[in-house]
């Protein structure tokens, strides 16, 4: 019997996930609902501490402060662009422990020789924690590796590769069947390693654009499989904040996915159809119009209606302080200007929300693609910082393309079009940008943050 005060700790605890999520929904609100999620987690791990008489406290709290370490020095060091590779190694570490924690009641109860007294549904979500969450954990290895290029960013496929998938998802389903007729160990391992076979398969044949859509996707396994986890211990919390990661990470993939165009199935399996999901890279020696920093000043300086386009290149300059001084003195001017946010721009979800409010950008000025894409019309200039995917016509045009269906910002459709980049090569997607080649498209090469500044000086200077 559970006492009392563990449960109102755990009811606690899990209000304050909630609440978290809730807050994380706006930048406004994003700092202090994460710092609400954590006070949740610690309340958490510190009932368990204040509840169980536990054995071998020593180990644990040596393990503890080692993750703890790892966690703290990790999430200080990481760059704004690595976000979604350390989102990936924490996401998988969840998935992993879930697993395990399910392979140890497997293990504890096989030595009390008591697994056949186990409940057929009980053994059922054993075997999905296991199987769903050591997927989680190779599958997010995978997603590191590409995300760090630490391997090929393209889809890897062999012959062979959808059999040995379905193949080895089958031979999971019948031994995870087996396991809850005939409860042991044996079979809970061999679940184990169908799941981590499984992980690697599936990621394996994702295109590098596609991979944040997937990391998502394992966010929500892992979710699932510590909520299962959650029924096998018997522990309502980690039912909760798994059912919670698991209902978050699903949102975000359909969101994700639908920003980009692509159902899951295409994410997921598009390459195996034939059709990469990554571009050839190549860069262009058509003749374009090149500028420089006093004639976009001016350009700027005396026009009534300025939107921005931020993107990943932005993000690499780290010039969004620049930037953002730049629009005080055109403001200042007179100039009404906004920023277009396209909903993937970036590496990763809510990236340039994020980069832009570090440097104090008012969120009055972000406009969010639907809000703003009627007004581009009406804009005397674009000025596209670091951003080329999200503006690239051939999302409307091409078919076949790896971005098209793409909703894209319409830059296109405004008087004067400026690109701030330092070289003609395409965006993450690999594909040539048509806009780049129009007539009212102007180019203003360089890296993003030296460019910034000298066009900060040349307006400042009309
Ligand atoms: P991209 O299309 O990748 O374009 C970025 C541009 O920035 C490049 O053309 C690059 O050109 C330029 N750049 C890089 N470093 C720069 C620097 N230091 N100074 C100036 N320019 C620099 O970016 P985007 O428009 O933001 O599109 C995002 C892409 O990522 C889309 O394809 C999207 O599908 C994909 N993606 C996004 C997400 C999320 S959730 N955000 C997830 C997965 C995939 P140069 O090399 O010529 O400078």
């Amino acid at each position: 019997m559970i006492p009392t005060w563990v449960q109102l700790a755990y009811l606690v605890a899990a209000i304050f996930f909630i609440v978290a999520l809730k807050g994380l929904s706006s930048p406004r609100t994003a700092r202090r609902g994460n710092l609400i999620g954590a006070a949740g987690a610690v309340i958490a791990t510190a009932v368990v501490f204040a509840e169980r008489d536990l054995d071998h406290v020593l180990p644990i709290l040596v393990a503890v402060a080692v993750g703890s370490l790892v966690g703290v020095v990790g999430a200080q060091r990481v760059q704004m662009t690595q976000m979604p590779q350390l989102v990936a190694l924490f996401n998988g570490v969840g998935g992993g422990a879930a697993a395990l924690v399910a392979l140890l009641e497997l293990v504890e109860l096989s030595e009390r020789g008591s697994v056949a007294d186990v409940a057929g549904f009980d053994l059922v979500a054993t075997a999905f924690t296991i199987f769903i969450g050591s997927l989680s954990f190779s599958g997010s290895l995978v997603t590191f590796a590409k995300l760090q290029e630490l391997m090929t960013t393209r889809p890897v496929l062999f012959p062979g590769l959808p059999v040995a998938f379905g193949g080895s998802l089958l031979a999971a389903i019948a031994v995870s069947v087996l396991l809850v007729i005939n409860p042991a160990l044996w079979p809970g391992v061999v679940v184990a390693v169908l799941g981590l076979i499984l992980g690697v398969l599936l990621v394996l044949p994702v295109g590098g654009a596609d991979v944040p859509i997937v990391i998502s996707l394992l966010n929500a396994f892992t979710g699932l499989s510590v909520a299962a986890g959650g029924y096998v211990l018997g522990n309502t919390l980690l039912l909760v904040a798994g059912t919670l990661v698991g209902a978050a990470g699903t949102f975000l993939t359909r969101m994700m996915a639908s920003a980009m165009g692509r159902s899951l199935a295409n994410t997921l399996f598009g390459a195996l159809k034939g059709g990469s999901t990554l571009g050839a890279g190549e860069a262009s020696d058509r003749p374009v119009r090149s500028t420089g920093p006093e004639d976009v000043a001016i350009l700027l300086g005396y026009a009534q209606r300025v939107i921005i386009v931020p993107g990943y290149g932005l993000a690499v300059a780290q010039a969004q302080h620049t930037l953002r001084e730049l629009v005080d003195v055109l403001i200042e001017r007179g100039v009404q200007v906004d920023y277009a946010i396209h909903p993937v721009a970036g590496r990763m979800p809510g990236h340039m929300n994020v980069l832009l409010a570090e440097a104090q950008v008012p969120y009055e000025q972000l406009k969010e693609m639907d809000e703003i894409n009627g007004d581009f019309k009406q804009a005397d200039v674009a000025l596209v910082v670091g951003a080329n995917d999200v503006v690239n016509p051939a999302a409307r045009t091409t078919p076949g393309a790896p971005i098209y269906g793409m909703p894209i910002l319409n830059a296109d459709e405004a008087q004067q079009v400026v690109f701030m980049k330092r070289s003609m090569r395409p965006g993450f997607a690999g594909i040539e940008n048509e806009l780049l080649f129009n007539p009212q498209t102007n180019l203003l090469f360089g890296d993003a943050k030296q460019t910034m500044s000298k066009l900060l000086n040349a307006v400042k200077s009309l």
